[in-house]
């Protein structure tokens, strides 16, 4: 099911949240933007996405107005399907140049040629249809090599994997105005996937600079209202990943794995 976050005359942006099986695998939010008629797709996911999501996205346009695919990483979550992609339409690649070369290996051999489009570190902004999508620097959060998408006509930070909750598809779906009490799996997910508070710190403070609607993250509830500051002053002061790791996390194993 697809659902809009804006809609205008002109401009639209749709999320997916339930088209991956709760039982599977984790739930993933993937996100189509449409501007007078091209769209761009916001981490697609992987092959059990592919089908649903290229079916519904016919309501908005056709599959040869897709000008951009654009992955936040390279995670199986957010491109593993680019095989599927690269042949059902005519679109390109848009990925942090640490990965223009790896993500080719989700595909047949000469699928990406030509068709992929390395982001420096930076980032820029990304034109399309008659607007412009700003592809904000998120390296560390927690790829290497990570972008988060800003679209300034609906004002949606569409964040990846920063602001994340661990929830099923359907409650996904429903906006988040609070953190008081924080949605599941939200802070163990930061704690661990997010690289360190240095990080967080840079971030947060490159964001308040933003005027911001609503936070999409790739998992879990969209965050609107107090929620957005609620988030920004949390992760600010979060100890995370490598702040947490000491000589306890480096022990050689002698557990038997449950298998
Ligand atoms: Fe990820
Ligand atoms: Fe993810």
């Amino acid at each position: 099911m697809s659902i809009e976050l804006y809609k205008d005359a002109q401009h639209a942006c749709v999320t997916f949240t339930d088209l991956v099986p709760d039982e599977e695998a984790v739930q993933a939010n993937q996100f189509l933007i449409v501007d007078h008629g091209e769209g761009v797709i916001l981490d697609p996911g992987g092959n059990m996405t592919y089908n649903e999501l290229s079916l519904t996205m016919r309501k908005y346009i056709a599959p040869n107005k897709l000008d951009y695919i654009l992955a936040s990483h390279a995670d199986p979550d957010i491109i593993a399907s680019l095989d599927r992609w690269m042949t059902g339409s005519q679109a390109k690649l848009v990925i942090s140049a640490l990965w223009a070369r790896f993500a080719p290996h989700f595909c047949k051999l000469g699928k990406t040629d030509r068709r992929v489009i390395a982001v420096p570190d930076a980032g820029g902004r990304l034109r399309f249809g008659q607007t412009q999508l700003w592809l904000l620097p998120a390296h560390f959060m927690h790829a290497e090599g990570n972008f988060q998408f800003y679209d300034p006509v609906s004002k949606i930070l569409f964040s990846g994997d920063l602001g994340v909750s661990l929830l099923s598809g359907a409650q996904a779906g429903h906006v988040i105005t609070s953190l008081d009490p924080m949605p599941h799996g939200m802070e163990a997910f930061h704690r661990r996937y997010m690289v360190s508070n240095k990080i967080l710190k840079l971030w947060v403070r490159m964001v308040r600079q933003l005027d911001i609607a609503l936070i999409a993250p790739q998992h879990g509830a969209p965050l609107a209202g107090a929620a957005i500051g609620q988030l920004l002053d949390w992760l600010d002061n979060l100890p995370c990943g490598i702040d947490l790791m000491g000589p306890g996390q480096y022990q050689i194993p002698t557990t038997d794995l449950a298998v």
